[in-house]
């Protein structure tokens, strides 16, 4: 292994980074990283019905986000509950600003990208470590943990972006991903 010894700090100036994005452990910390968590109590509207075998404060996912001169550094961790057989999933939304396109990147998890246009067709891409997505600032997306442990996903958008939670509320992403058996089955509503 190559170590590198900086020893000349007086020619120029070197600094840590402020945000430390510890994949290990899923979490981004340091100056200016918020940090936001959706308890089931917040989220039963997100999922086709409601689970009373659920507390309500159970944590479905954590966000954290950092943002710094327009754009945002962000990360999701979903943990693997099911609602009646139903895959946890994000909250979902369109970009207030259709301009705004925006990457995911899986950090660990196994999951589905769920997109939606603006005629209301959805499709997917499979999320797994180091899978790498872009999406256009015309569609709605949602996250879909299916694995059975953490799904870690890593975002970057402008911070312009916006979030329109509204228009995804009065059209609802068609399907959802069911657990059944240990099999992924998905449905149309
Ligand atoms: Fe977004």
């Amino acid at each position: 292994m190559n170590v590198i010894t900086i020893k000349q700090e007086s020619i120029m100036e070197i600094k840590d980074a402020k945000v430390f994005h510890d994949y290990l452990n899923g979490v981004i910390e340091g100056e200016d990283v918020k940090k936001s968590t959706k308890l089931y109590a917040d989220a039963k509207t997100f999922y086709s019905s409601v689970d009373p075998s659920i507390s309500d404060d159970q944590i479905m996912y954590e966000v954290y986000s950092y943002e710094h001169d327009g754009l945002c550094y962000g990360l999701t961790v979903m943990q693997p509950v099911c609602v009646n057989g139903e895959c946890n999933v994000t909250r979902g939304h369109f970009h207030e600003n259709l301009d705004c396109d925006e990457i995911y990147c899986g950090m660990g998890g196994e999951g589905l990208l769920l997109l939606m246009d603006e005629d209301y067709h959805c499709h997917a891409e499979k999320v797994k470590c180091g899978s790498v997505h872009y999406i256009d600032g015309h569609l709605a997306h949602r996250l879909v943990n299916t694995g059975n442990c953490e799904l870690k996903v890593q975002c970057m958008w402008p911070s312009h972006a916006g979030h329109d939670y509204k228009r995804v509320e009065e059209h609802p992403f068609a399907v959802r991903v069911f657990k059944k058996n240990g099999e992924l089955k998905v449905e149309e509503e």
